[in-house]
């Protein structure tokens, strides 16, 4: 049956490439505590960021502050390993968005493949729940997953939108189609339905338009585009799009 619900949708301003400058140089600025306070100011609704095993960008004492000063909701993404574990029970963000991670790869490359591994998923998302962490699967376009992903006790799921910013003319047209079969079939199985990954400027208001998506989550377009106007004007603009696209 065609699924006629439809949410509000919101905005998680990624802040991990304010660490990647910083990181470049070892300097103790530009801070990604600061870029948080502004992107919340401007209308950001989630502050997300990535603490990677390699600590290339987002580091220990960033998650901790940004735990104790972000007003609005915090969303930690994570590998499912012991250490990221410890790191997010400790800290309790209000999310974590479990990926994958290769420290060979630029960025987050993939979905996780919760079939590979459904007993590790599901014992992080159960301990995570119990701390009243919500927990998504940053998963790809697909149907088995997105049963995993309800088998493991996943109240969300993210769904990677990084095939599709990749891709032009009809193989986008296609995986777009993909996608919101996939929004579609995830809200029906009860899971909330995020999305994120390779959205920027001229790519983001056919994603916005699915009904069934929740959230995205944008950092490096924002980010970018924040060198030249400003990150308060740059999250603005996208916050404008994708609230646009919802009318
Ligand atoms: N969502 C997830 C799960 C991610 O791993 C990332 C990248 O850290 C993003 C969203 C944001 O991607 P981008 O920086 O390409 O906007």
């Amino acid at each position: 049956m065609p699924n006629q619900n439809s949410y509000n949708i919101v905005l998680g301003v990624n802040i991990d490439h304010v660490a990647s400058l910083r990181q470049s140089r070892l300097t103790h600025y530009p801070d990604p505590v600061h870029a948080a306070y502004i992107a919340e100011m401007a209308g950001a609704d989630v502050i997300t960021f990535h603490l990677r095993e390699d600590r290339r960008h987002i580091q220990d004492r960033d998650v901790a502050l940004l735990k104790q000063t972000v007003g609005c909701r915090t969303n930690l993404e994570m590998a499912v390993t012991e250490e990221m574990l410890s790191m997010a029970l400790r800290t309790k963000p209000d999310d974590c968005c479990l990926v994958p991670e290769k420290r060979e790869e630029l960025t987050t490359e993939g979905g996780l493949n919760v079939l590979a591994d459904p007993d590790k998923i599901r014992e992080a998302t159960l301990r995570l729940t119990e701390e009243e962490i919500r927990v998504s699967l940053f998963i790809d376009p697909d149907p088995e997953q997105i049963d995993a992903a309800v088998k493991c006790g996943a109240s969300a799921i993210e769904l990677h939108t990084g095939t599709y910013a990749q891709l032009r003319g009809e193989p986008r047209e296609k995986e777009l189609h993909r996608l919101m079969e996939a929004a579609d079939y995830a809200d029906n199985q009860g899971l909330i339905v995020n999305a994120g990954h390779g959205l920027d400027y001229s790519n983001v208001s056919a994603l916005a338009a699915i009904p069934q998506i929740r959230e995205l989550n944008i950092g490096h377009s924002i980010i970018a585009r924040s060198i030249f106007t400003g990150l308060e004007s740059a999250v603005y603009e996208m916050l404008k799009l994708i609230q646009d696209a919802r009318k």
